[in-house]
């Protein structure tokens, strides 16, 4: 406290410090340290998946301006999902701020600093499941943002209104923002299914604080492409997103891929009207490697393809694939689905959880609705325990040994 280190020059200090005359730190915009809140080390494995519908980020940290000794951010970072924010950071309680996302799986910095806006997104894709190893620094009036050792972005920005003045906080955060998303020149969805490790934050030993009522969500070892169902809960859209055309659209098709679909268990998907109707629920029974499909008053049972589950709906009835048409004419299935009805993946909608239709417990490949790809980032609602765009990857039978010369294993 007050030790009289040497001050960093402004036109270096970090992605954003300095610009315009301080005002005192409000306590910002961000609603933080409202909940109890405890208080985690930046360096371990952190995913930022999570916290559903929550507007604050799931961890941040504050330090003194005066603390700050270094103009560099680093660590590794890993994910499958394109679109979401990895790092914020700001002084003056959000007046100047930084953001570090990914769009279409590339990076993207979002600079405001005074009166001025900036954002700037390319460089390789990072999507990719692997880590990455992403550096920030600022370099004269420059971000430099480095990937994998090698420079992929830079931005510069000058304000004619910087002054020198290095008092106050600076706020950093993780897998959100401190400031209201109106203030983004390019909107963004925040959600981000990833994984940050081996952090260091401006050489700050300052833990992190984050919200004690819900917990953690771990990292798996190794992703797969897909959305993870660990039992626990379920994704909520409305049908009316997914339009049927009725001039060229006879059906609505519906088609979930899986790794190994035998191993589902629990309810893949079901539709209720919005006053509560059950229409459809497919649940998968792993024991007997069989969905059960109720269709209104219908109930069948169907063999599991071990690869994916295809449905699709008419106007008076539900196909699937490998089973048999179930016909229903009380309603115009059809007009009901672009009405609006409640579309779930991996439960029923209600809140309850009955031993007739049980939280999947699998992992969905890939969700197409009339052959477009189906995004739970895009949910009305999704539990916390559903990770969007991974899941754990299980080494493929066979692999387990690696092939010895004249080895008999
Ligand atoms: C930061 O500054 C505030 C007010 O100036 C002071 O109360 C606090 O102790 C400082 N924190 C550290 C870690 O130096
Ligand atoms: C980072 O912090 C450590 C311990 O506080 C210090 O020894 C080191 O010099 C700092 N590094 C930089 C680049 O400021
Ligand atoms: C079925 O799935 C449940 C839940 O994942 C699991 O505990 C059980 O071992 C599985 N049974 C079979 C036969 O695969
Ligand atoms: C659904 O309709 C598509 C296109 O008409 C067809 O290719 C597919 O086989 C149908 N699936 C089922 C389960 O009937
Ligand atoms: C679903 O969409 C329909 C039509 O767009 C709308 O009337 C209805 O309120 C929506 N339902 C929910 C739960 O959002």
């Amino acid at each position: 406290m007050g030790s009289q280190r040497k001050a960093l020059p402004p036109s270096l200090l970090l992605l954003l410090l300095c610009a315009g005359p301080a005002r005192p730190d409000q306590g910002a915009d961000s609603g933080e340290s409202s909940a109890e809140t405890t208080l985690i080390s930046g360096q371990g494995l952190i995913n930022l998946g999570q916290r559903w519908g929550s507007k604050t980020p799931l961890m941040h940290t504050t330090a003194n301006l005066t603390e700050v000794t270094s103009i560099k951010s680093s660590f590794e970072f890993r994910t499958l999902d394109p679109e979401g924010v990895v790092f914020y950071g700001d002084t003056r309680g959000g007046a100047d701020w930084f953001v570090l996302a990914l769009r279409g799986g590339r990076p993207e910095m979002q600079i405001g600093k005074a009166d001025v806006l900036t954002t700037v997104t390319g460089g390789p894709k990072l999507d990719d499941g692997r880590w990455h190893k992403i550096e920030l620094r600022s370099e004269g009036r420059s971000v430099v943002l480095e990937l994998d050792g090698v420079v992929a972005l830079v931005v510069g920005l000058h304000s004619q209104k910087t002054q020198t003045d290095l008092t106050g906080q600076m706020r950093l955060s993780l897998g959100g923002i401190l400031i209201t998303e109106q203030r983004l020149l390019n909107p963004l969805r925040m959600e981000m299914d990833g994984c940050v490790r081996a952090g260091t934050w401006l050489n700050l030993s300052t833990p992190w604080e984050t919200d004690l009522s819900q917990e953690l969500q771990p990292c798996f070892t190794s992703i797969s492409k897909g959305s993870y169902f660990p039992g626990t809960g379920l994704a909520t859209f409305n049908s009316s997103d997914f339009p049927v055309h009725q001039t060229d659209g006879s059906e609505v098709s519906i088609e979930i891929e899986g790794y190994d679909v035998l191993t589902w268990s629990g309810t893949v998907l079901s539709l209720k009207t919005l006053q509560g109707e059950a229409v459809l629920t497919v649940t998968a029974h792993n024991e007997t490697g069989e969905f059960i499909v109720k269709f209104g008053t219908q109930t069948s049972t169907v063999k599991m393809d071990p690869f994916d589950l295809d449905l699709n709906l008419t106007k008076h009835a539900l196909e699937v694939s490998d089973g048999p048409i179930m016909e229903d004419d009380t309603h115009d299935w059809l007009s009901m689905w672009n009405e609006g009805m409640v579309l779930a993946f991996g439960g029923v909608s209600d809140g309850t959880e009955d031993s007739s239709s049980p939280y999947l417990h699998g992992c969905l490949r890939r969700i197409q609705i009339q052959g477009q790809e189906v995004d739970l980032d895009r949910a009305i609602y999704k539990h916390n325990s559903v990770s969007s765009h991974s899941c754990p990857r299980k080494r493929p039978p066979g692999v387990y040994a690696m092939p010895v010369v004249g080895g008999y294993w």
